[in-house]
């Protein structure tokens, strides 16, 4: 690469910033991309922000199942341009449309936007993405949601953040009052008040102050409202914990912002802050050692693939997350599983309606690639380099179901149905010892339906799925594994590569088998 291609490569990677939003169903988090987007004007919009705007579902040719429902079933990405920086937002679909390209769309991502509804606090859902984003070490940036309404008192959330999730905070911003008496929050960084104003006035009353200690606050806020804040702050500066941006880095500190995204009220503060703050496209680790973006040679992998994505056509998009190096439509880059030279003709970063072709694209970059049946999860693609990235864990399953097929002479295309499926990464398949049963294994319910789905529209099988009761799966690594002894509340199972799993009932069922087996090692992934 010449300077100039260097310098270029280095401007367009150090402005880049690639996260998710975590959170519970509820919370908000439709509300918040919404405004971030506005402040933007989005380049690029890939899928609906979520079916709540019906209008816009209408115009997209996703899955017939997501457009039944009116909801996402997988994630999409979203790009925008806010004072020179270009910003990706990977969506991560929540409640029922849970599943596991939720937990694979944040390995894609550089840093985590965890939002929180001041009334509920930390909730479920949150709890277990955050716990994934934790195990990659990448930074936390939270958002304290709806201050706009009753919610519990701001101590007692952050003390939640470390009780349920373990992670120190420190706020950024606090607020002044709250619920119907909000009045707005003291920015602790720039020393200055935001007036809550309500109803999403654009235009946010800021007044500079010296501290605060400054008779202005008192005069703004209301004498009402001082007394408490300035305890408050005074019991931070004292007690709380000290800004450490080497701890945000590796995600033990999270900076937390105190808003309210309906109102509009903390969501600019909260995106130029995030933006200084956050990591740019970080180093990915990979079978070459540590891969670093502005490498000038081509890598990336696929985190997702979406099937079906216009059944008319029956194509398949793969979702790539660009590592290093620069792309240009067109380009030959190296499949490295199959060992092939590919073209990368027909990138494309699709709105809704019109696909949108991709010209370029630079680390922290998510790009769909056309798949006519060639990529698996997990795949990389490098200029040169034989390179693979061990970014994607499987993540051991929660649901179960017992799987049949209805017409027994369809057993051919129902096997080939099962095989694409699990290559995929949509589900996890396992056998009974002895019935040879099949049992289906997910972490979300939408994942049952969108293989019975995708069973009979692809295969032409209809099948029959049978809830289960089992809620864990741990890969059991024992001399002398004895089916027997997994009769009651658990099943002694093999999954596709014959390793012999354990499906438990209930936690107590898995630590009562732990205990009787303390020579045994239970996984919760295949080993
Ligand atoms: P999600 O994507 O996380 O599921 O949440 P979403 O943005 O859809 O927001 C869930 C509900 O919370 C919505 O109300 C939304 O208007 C509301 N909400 C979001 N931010 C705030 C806030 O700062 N304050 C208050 N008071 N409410 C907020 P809804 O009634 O379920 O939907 P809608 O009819 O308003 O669309």
């Amino acid at each position: 690469m010449s300077k100039n291609m260097l310098d270029k490569m280095r401007e367009e990677v150090l402005k880049r910033r690639t996260f998710a939003i975590i959170s519970h169903p509820d919370a908000g988090k439709t509300t918040l991309t919404e405004k971030l987007l506005l402040f933007g004007g989005a380049i690029r919009l890939a899928g609906t922000v979520k079916g709540r705007k019906a209008s816009k579902h209408a115009t997209s040719d996703w899955m017939e199942i997501e457009k039944q429902r009116g909801i996402s079933v997988t994630s999409s990405v979203m790009q925008f341009d806010y004072e020179g920086h270009r910003v990706n937002i990977l969506d991560t679909p929540g409640h029922q449309d849970f599943s596991e390209d939720t937990y694979r769309t944040l390995t894609a991502a550089d840093s985590a936007v965890m939002l929180i509804d001041s009334a509920k606090g930390v909730e479920a859902q949150t709890k277990k993405l955050f716990q994934v984003c934790r195990k990659r070490g990448i930074p936390i940036f939270t958002f304290i949601n709806k201050m706009d309404r009753e919610g519990q008192n701001p101590f007692e959330l952050l003390e939640e953040l470390e009780q349920v999730l373990g992670i120190r905070s420190y706020p950024m911003n606090w607020p002044i009052g709250s619920g119907k008496q909000f009045r707005g929050v003291y920015d602790r960084k720039m020393t200055q008040v935001e007036l809550f104003q309500g109803d999403d006035h654009k235009e946010i009353q800021v007044e500079k102050v010296e501290g605060y200690e400054d008779p202005l606050v008192k005069k703004i806020a209301g004498e009402f409202f001082y007394d408490q804040l300035v305890q408050d702050l005074e019991l931070l500066d004292v007690a709380g914990d000290e800004f450490d941006m080497e701890k945000v880095r590796s995600g033990e500190l999270t900076p937390v912002f105190f808003g309210s995204a309906i109102n509009n009220f903390g969501v600019q503060t909260f995106l130029e802050n995030f933006l200084e703050l956050a990591p740019t496209p970080t180093p990915r680790r990979s079978t070459d050692g540590e891969i670093d973006p502005m490498d000038d040679k081509f890598t990336g992998y696929i985190f997702k693939i979406q099937a079906n994505m216009n059944p008319a056509h029956r194509d398949r998009i793969a979702f790539l997350r660009i590592c290093s190096g620069k792309f240009e439509r067109g380009m030959a880059v190296k499949h490295v599983r199959v060992g092939k030279e590919i073209k990368l003709a027909q990138p494309q970063q699709f709105l809704a309606q019109d696909r949108d072709i991709v010209e370029e694209a630079y680390p922290g970059d998510i790009i769909g690639l056309f798949d006519p049946g060639i990529f698996r999860l997990g795949d990389s693609l490098s200029q040169g380099r034989n390179v693979e990235f061990d970014e994607l864990p499987t993540f051991s399953p929660e649901l179960f179901c017992k799987v049949t097929v209805k017409n027994a002479l369809k057993h051919k295309q129902f096997q080939k149905g099962v095989d694409q499926l699990t290559e995929e990464g949509t589900i996890q398949v396992y056998r009974t010892i002895g019935f040879d049963d099949m049992i289906l294994g997910v972490v979300g319910q939408l994942q049952f339906e969108v293989f019975e789905y995708r069973m009979k529209a692809e295969y032409g099988v209809d099948v029959q799925l049978q809830r289960l009761n089992f809620q864990f799966a741990r890969w059991i690594i024992d001399e002398n594994v004895d089916p027997s002894k997994f009769r009651i509340n658990s099943q002694l199972v093999k999954d596709k590569k014959d390793n012999y799993v354990v499906l438990f009932e209930s936690e107590y069922a898995m630590r009562s088998a732990m205990e009787k087996y303390p020579n045994a090692k239970f996984l919760e992934q295949a080993p």
